[in-house]
């Protein structure tokens, strides 16, 4: 494929210097010098010959230079022809240049119209326009509007857009773009037309166009002020059954946002178009936006519980993104946390109002402690608006989505909901219709609520896991019990020294009969800690608190509901892990005891392996863990995890070097205790929530599966034939998706003799819907058996695999390196050369995807020396690949500094 992602240039041959690699800065940002009035865009569709014909209005700015040459983004354009005022420009009036086109002398005003030849066909890198399963899309998000026509593609550059599609009839019966179709209509040889318009102002990245055979979904929604809005679902043919819940998704997402934040929608129509081959989850783009099919068909024979819950999450978060987005949008890329941030923290309140707070809480911390911790403490650490970047598209993190919805968590904890509310207020009423920055948003907040966010800005700049250790210490005279804290943060890449943060802990203090009592905060000296209501402020590197009246015993329950995305250490005694697990009114806290039960046994086992003694630990862990499941107030939803072992990831988190083979050892080993000791408890447990009925789909239901399934769990455990007939027969009997892949997944993790035939016999029933094979495939993939890096090397020839396709290489590869650690970390490194050799596959069909796979080797350092010397060989093969993509070298390069 062409090399718009090579970035080298030629001179500096063909080793993998970083000379040629061009580094862009936050401080360099300039405004662009020209409006853009308008823009016309006529699409002439044709795979490998797709004609564009772009007229742009342009009026240089007041302020700027007149000698400012006129710049403009392209990737991979052959361009035909180019005009200002209908004049055409001869060779010496323009410049092509690397990635983009220069037009030196132009006038103050003047139409500049430019002729482009694209090839959809052959771009595989699903970045600008491009065909999947026959079907023309596009994704512009963040930098692929230049690969359709030249373009200052930059966010800040906002225009009106007017759009003519034309293509054959009958392969392509739906043209659509953003906003209203204002015309359409037959043209000679099979070919019809259709002209859209879209009165919103909106930078490139938002410009969609879509083409194809499609089935369509309708339904219509009427807004708070009575405006009708009419939806549309558009998905492959056959697929209309498998759309109801994300229409009912899309509606719900709609009500929401008017309720809770005031917030209607502003065009005629919404559409949603789902598409096989896709990046990323979805895109936002305005009026029209496009998913990944993962995130739009469910139907429960197909889809699980989990699923049903992403697809309302994500259609809620694109939908949410009109407003935090696309009417206020980012002046540049390092803004992206503006964004991305705010609508994450949307989605995730979405989610919890339709479902449980607690629960989500905890589902979306695990994310933050498995995923963003990891990648603060590793090579690719950056704060939330990061300060450089070589490939944009790498910056697309869980840092910059999820600790940025942290961080706009902690605006909600400071001011109150009210107060949060009313600076989204200010922050819509000043920025509608503009791209602005994370300063931006820090004033709206501060000037709605007159208050101080000098050191909460911080949490823009700086990067990594601020570290939390507390003690505490009880005056039984006085009554008084003070918790004395301290803040720290380790150096992270370009940032040695950190200045403490602004950290609100939520705390509670919880007497010997498992009660809050009542916080009485004494001031006694000037350095002390703030608190206000449950929240002590922390601003320095160490502070105290002190409060009155408290009886003797009480214990601390600190950072609840995770008030702040820092890593807490506080010295508990087995004995209150066990009771805060049993007690804590907090949720999360409650499930937080638990796992930092869990861990200390684990580690505490990995200890007992380095000195080589029979592996043992104590038995209140097991009678906690019953006590636990036995609970009768609990959800079963919260059961599971709450009785979820923490992941390899998570627990690599918590510790700086390790023996990974006495990890894996140790969790296996705590797990298969708590199944053999509590064996008849997961039994029944598991027999008295087992629905054998009609398939439902309420809280309840959903709850009952989550615990089975964590029951069933602990039970394969045993290796017991008795096991393995129940998963066998809750794999045959299953009416819904949720049952049938929890029960395919133990048996196929499982040591059961025909777990290959059981394998087999899914996939000949299943192998026509994609997304299903897809989790077949993730499944093999996390076997961790010794056998599975065989069985994926000949996945990779399966007929159900395409490596040109993103779903199927995050279910197989991606699976097998972030969910399999038993086999990805090989002792012989068999887990690693494979990684490379996809890599090396992949890197020039997909850039983006691969940048993402080589990612899987960041936190080499953590291992013993044997692997990191295996890993770093790895990624020096990466490096050494002939015309690496600038996405893959930026990591694997930031990897070895
Ligand atoms: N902006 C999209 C979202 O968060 C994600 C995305 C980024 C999609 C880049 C495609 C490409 O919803
Ligand atoms: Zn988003």
């Amino acid at each position: 494929m062409s090399d718009s992602s090579n970035h080298q240039d030629s001179a500096s041959s063909n080793t993998k210097s970083q000379q040629g690699v061009q580094v862009h800065y936050r401080s360099d940002y300039k405004p662009y010098p020209y409006d853009i009035k308008d823009v016309y865009l006529a699409f002439d569709l044709a795979p490998n010959a797709t004609i564009v014909d772009t007229t742009l209005t342009i009026q240089r700015k007041a302020d700027a230079d007149n000698q400012a040459p006129l710049c403009l983004d392209g990737v991979d354009l052959e361009l035909l022809s180019i005009a200002i005022d209908d004049k055409e420009l001869d060779q010496s009036e323009y410049r092509l240049i690397e990635d983009g086109l220069e037009v030196l002398n132009v006038p103050e005003r003047f139409t500049l119209t430019t002729k482009v030849k694209i090839s959809p066909d052959t771009n595989t890198s699903l970045e600008g326009l491009y065909l999947s399963s026959g079907k023309y899309c596009t994704q512009c998000e963040a930098q692929g509007f230049r690969k359709i026509t030249f373009y200052p593609d930059r966010p800040d550059v906002m225009s009106t857009f007017k759009v003519r599609i034309e293509a054959v009839a009958d392969k392509f019966p739906h043209l659509l773009s953003n906003g209203n179709r204002i015309e359409h209509g037959e043209i000679e040889g099979g070919k019809h037309y259709a002209v859209w318009e879209d009165p919103f102002k909106k930078p490139s990245y938002l410009f969609a166009l879509c083409a194809g055979d499609y089935d369509l979904l309708t339904s219509s929604f009427t807004t708070m002020t009575g405006r009708e809005v009419r939806l549309e679902i558009y998905v492959d043919k056959g697929k209309l059954d498998q759309c109801h819940h994300a229409m009912e998704s899309l509606k719900k997402a709609m009500k929401w946002d008017e309720e809770v934040f005031g917030l209607e929608y502003d065009l005629d129509t919404y559409m949603i178009v789902a598409v096989g081959d896709f990046n990323m989850g979805a895109m936002e783009n305005k009026g029209l936006n496009i998913f990944n099919t993962k995130y739009v068909l469910a139907s429960p024979d197909t889809a699980t519980d989990t699923d049903f819950i992403d697809v309302e999450a994500v259609i809620g978060h694109e939908y949410f993104h009109n407003w935090t987005g696309n009417r206020v949008t980012c002046r540049d890329w390092f803004q992206l946390s503006l964004k991305e941030g705010l609508t994450v923290f949307r989605d995730q309140e979405f989610t919890a109002d339709q479902t449980d707070h607690g629960v989500k809480r905890i589902e979306d911390v695990k994310v933050i402690r498995s995923h963003q911790f990891a990648e603060d403490a590793g090579p690719m650490a950056h704060p939330i608006r990061p300060d450089s970047y070589i490939e944009m598209n790498n910056f697309y993190t869980v840092t910059v989505y999820n600790k940025g919805a942290e961080v706009i968590r902690m605006y909600q904890t400071l001011l109150g909901r009210d107060g949060f509310k009313r600076g989204l207020d200010v922050y819509f009423e000043r920025h509608d219709g503009q791209a602005v920055t994370c300063e931006d948003f820090v004033r709206a907040m501060e000037d709605a609520n007159g208050y101080d966010l000098q050191q909460f800005r911080r949490w823009y700049s700086q990067a990594g896991t601020p570290e939390v250790t507390v003690s505490s210490n009880y005056d039984a005279d006085k009554r008084q019990l003070t918790l004395s804290f301290t803040q720290s943060c380790r150096p992270t890449p370009g940032q040695e020294d950190k200045e403490p943060f602004h950290i609100p802990v939520k705390v509670g203090l919880i007497d010997t009969l498992g009660k809050d009592i009542e916080l009485k905060p004494v001031s006694l000296t000037d350095s002390d800690a703030r608190v206000e209501g449950d929240i002590v402020h922390l601003k320095s590197a160490q502070q105290s608190v002190t409060f009155d009246d408290v009886p003797r015993n009480v214990i601390p329950s600190i950072l609840r509901g995770f008030s702040a995305p820092v890593k807490l250490h506080y010295d508990y005694s087995l004995k209150e892990l066990i009771f805060l697990f049993a007690n804590d009114s907090d949720s999360f806290n409650r499930w937080q005891a638990g796992q930092e039960l869990f861990s200390r046994v684990i580690f505490d086992l990995c200890e007992q392996q380095e000195k080589g003694g029979t592996l043992r630990f104590d038995d209140s862990v097991v009678s906690a863990t019953k006590n636990l499941l036995d609970d009768n107030s609990l959800d079963g939803q919260f059961k599971s995890l709450a009785l979820t072992i923490p992941g390899v990831s998570t627990l690599l988190e918590q510790t700086n070097s390790i023996n990974i083979d006495h990890l894996i050892t140790a969790r296996d080993f705590l797990k298969k205790q708590l199944a053999e000791k509590l064996e008849l408890d997961w039994l029944l447990h598991y027999q008295t929530n087992r629905h054998l009925g009609d398939y439902e789909q309420d809280k309840e239901s959903v709850s009952k599966r989550a615990l089975c399934g964590t029951c069933l769990g602990y039970l394969m455990t045993l290796e017991k034939d008795s096991a393995y007939q129940l998963a066998l027969k809750q794999l045959e009997t299953a009416n819904n998706m949720t049952d049938a892949s929890i029960a395919l997944q133990l048996i196929v993790h499982s040591n059961y003799e025909q777990k290959l035939k059981v394998a087999e016999d899914f996939y000949q029933k299943w192998q026509s819907e994609e997304l299903v094979i897809n989790k077949w495939l993730s499944i093999m993939a996390t076997d961790p058996s010794d056998e599975t890096i065989d069985r994926i090397e000949s996945l990779l020839d399966h007929p159900s695999f395409e490596l040109k396709n993103p779903n199927k290489v995050r279910s197989l590869i991606g699976a097998f390196t972030s969910a399999n650690p038993r086999q990805f970390h090989r002792a012989d490194g068999r887990g690693y050369e494979y990684l490379a050799r996809q890599i090396k596959s992949l890197y020039a069909i997909n850039p983006q995807v691969s940048a993402r796979l080589t990612g899987a080797f960041n936190r080499w350092r953590k291992f013993d020396s044997e692997r990191q010397q295996k890993m770093r060989q790895q990624l020096e093969v990466i490096l050494s690949m002939p015309e690496l993509s600038k996405d893959v070298f930026e990591i694997a390069s930031k990897a070895l500094k």
